[in-house]
């Protein structure tokens, strides 16, 4: 029997991480679902389309082709993988998760990907929308300072820790705030605070909490 795992959360717990580690560890397949949003949103910038700009945005949709291959996410046949985290990219993100037609389409592909496959997908919606039956549901968080802590010492954003955090809680709420499938935890999803654990005692927590 195939199973599915949702592990959902804001930006910076530590889920793209867990996800990875957690799909080796169990031997499942791994979806990154925020890099689908991401691709998409890099396309758009290249396209200059813009927010309110609907039927270029359904136009575009019609043309997309995207396919996931060990984890490199190709659009019409291009490896986008490593021009998903820039600035510009993350700072559009957001309206472009918000847009119906856009996550009609994603929702769709990310439901098809996990079909007949034992996957953890980590997300926004994966246990509220995409996989409302999925066996085993997760939402993990942290506090904003401690989220943006870790982004920072990434070192991958030329910005203060304080402008990292700024923004950090300026997208939690835009997300969860969003009218369509917001950031939000699912009913009888186990919530993980992460704040004061490192991501193998994340795990471990995760771990022990799915041989209940
Ligand atoms: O996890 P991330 O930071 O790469 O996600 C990028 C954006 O995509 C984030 O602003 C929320 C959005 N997103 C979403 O709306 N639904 C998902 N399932 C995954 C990501």
């Amino acid at each position: 029997m195939t199973y599915i795992i949702a592990l959902d959360g804001p930006s910076g717990s530590g889920k793209s991480t867990l996800a990875d580690l957690l799909s080796k560890r169990l031997n499942i397949e791994y979806l990154n679902t925020g890099s689908m949003y991401r691709a998409v949103t890099r396309r758009f910038l290249e396209l200059n389309i813009k927010e309110n700009e609907n039927d270029k945005i359904r136009e575009e949709l019609d043309n997309i082709r995207m396919d996931i291959n060990k984890g490199r996410i190709f659009l019409n046949g291009r490896d986008l993988t490593d021009m998903l985290r820039d600035e510009e990219v993350t700072a559009n993100v957001s309206w472009v998760s918000a847009n119906k037609d856009v996550r009609e389409k994603l929702v769709d592909l990310q439901r098809n990907i996990a079909k007949d496959t034992s996957f953890i997908l980590d997300g926004r919606d994966i246990g509220t929308v995409v996989f409302p039956d999925a066996r085993y549901k997760f939402y993990v968080t942290a506090s904003p300072r401690v989220r943006a802590k870790r982004r920072f010492d990434q070192n991958e954003l030329a910005q203060s820790l304080d402008e990292i955090e700024q923004a950090i809680i300026k997208r939690d709420e835009y997300d969860s705030n969003r009218e369509i499938a917001p950031l939000k935890k699912a009913d009888d999803a186990i919530l993980i605070d992460n704040s004061d654990l490192n991501i193998e005692e994340t795990i471990d927590l995760i771990m022990k909490k799915m041989e209940l």
